[in-house]
């Protein structure tokens, strides 16, 4: 079953491109329309006024970056809360903004609460993200998008995440065009590029003997800090997260320009310092948060795009994902620090399939 593959982790990392051109395929054929997000969307979606988005772990951060895409081609509010907060708080409710659920599961019980939650709160409209056809939580929405990920079996989510991105940003392009923002020439430039995708993706996991270089240099620490800005800082967030669940190192990330205002107090030779710079508006910016570590004695490795002017020097560690790839920067991005994270579990030895104390599914509160 493992083919060519040690666990199903590092299969599940390679089946991106497949995962991706899968979940794409249904925009690549249709456009963006609403009819992708199910039979009522055509009717439901011109109400909406803005989105909330519910999640937990690796999906929370799908969701975080989503909130970028749908503010900025959407042109409508959107806020992402953490499901298990949401439940248990005296929430404000606008009855025109759709709940956006994100579940690779469809089964995980604070996610579902969150749901009933919200409609006992006054939410009419719910769309479920989800990858298991037919589980708990797309029954009780009355949208649903299928990403097609296929199984995963590993407990750290990884092609699941990615496919929920390219569902994400088709709700936020389907929503630009029926507030009337997004133009013809803009969308078939948005169907271009996720046309495109898949080819950056396997690219980026062509880097992998680069990145297992890495591995070692970060399984004799106890800590690492994630640094990333804009549609990367959930990004940062994500390879954070995937590093401390199956290699057990302690990972943190920030958004670069928090660096000044805390975290940088921990920085010094022993504080490895992840940074991903993508060459994008914000990049120059990055660069000088990259300056305060170095300045600090902090090794620095940077996930920098081909196009970017960068270079190595002392302390300064750099891979080249493919050339920039724009809006969809996220979905490249985040393999690299998910082969990172998978290499220093196995130079550590954790059993990196079912890390210890977590459950694929979490059914319980
Ligand atoms: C992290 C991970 C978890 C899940 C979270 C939500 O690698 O897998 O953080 O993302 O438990 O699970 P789903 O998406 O099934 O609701």
């Amino acid at each position: 079953e493992l083919g060519p593959y040690s666990h199903f982790m590092q299969k599940e990392i390679h089946e991106q491109p497949k995962a991706l051109s899968d979940t794409i395929e249904a925009v690549l054929d249709n456009g963006f329309v609403p009819a992708l997000f199910g039979e009522k969307a055509e009717a439901l979606l011109p109400g909406v006024e803005g989105i909330k988005i519910l999640a937990c772990g690796t999906s929370y951060y799908a969701g975080l970056t989503a909130k970028y895409w749908i503010e900025s081609i959407a042109g409508i509010q959107c806020d992402v809360e953490i499901a298990s907060e949401y439940r248990y708080r005296d929430a404000w409710a606008d009855p025109r903004h759709m709940v956006v659920t994100i579940s690779q599961s469809g089964e995980t019980l604070d996610t579902m609460e969150a749901l009933k939650y919200a409609k006992h709160l006054g939410h009419t409209v719910a769309l479920s993200i989800c990858n298991v056809r037919e589980s708990a939580i797309p029954r009780a929405s009355e949208l649903v998008f299928y990403t097609r990920a296929g199984a995963e079996i590993g407990v750290a989510s990884t092609k699941a995440f990615s496919t929920q991105l390219v569902a994400l940003f088709a709700l936020a392009v389907t929503m630009g065009k029926v507030k009337g923002r997004v133009t013809a020439e803009q969308e078939a430039g948005y169907l271009d590029a996720l046309r495109h995708l898949p080819g950056s993706v396997q690219h980026a996991l062509n880097l992998e003997p680069q990145i297992r270089a890495w591995a070692d240099l970060f399984a004799a620490k106890n800590d690492a800090l994630f640094l990333g800005r804009g549609l990367h800082y959930p990004i940062a967030l994500e390879g954070a997260l995937k590093l401390k669940e199956i290699s057990y190192i302690h990972a943190e990330a920030y958004p670069a320009g928090e660096l000044k205002h805390g975290p940088l107090a921990l920085v010094d030779e022993n504080m490895p310092v992840v940074v991903i710079a993508p060459n994008d508006s914000l990049l120059e910016k990055v660069k000088s948060n990259m300056q305060e570590v170095r300045a600090r004695g902090g090794e620095l490795f940077v996930f920098a795009d081909l196009d970017s002017h960068f270079s190595e020097s002392e302390g300064v560690h750099v891979i080249r994902t493919p050339r920039h790839v724009g809006i969809l920067s996220p979905m490249v991005h985040v393999i690299p620090v998910q082969i990172l994270a998978y290499h220093v579990a196995l130079a550590r030895g954790t059993d990196v399939d079912k890390p210890r104390n977590l459950a694929k599914s979490v059914t319980v509160e």
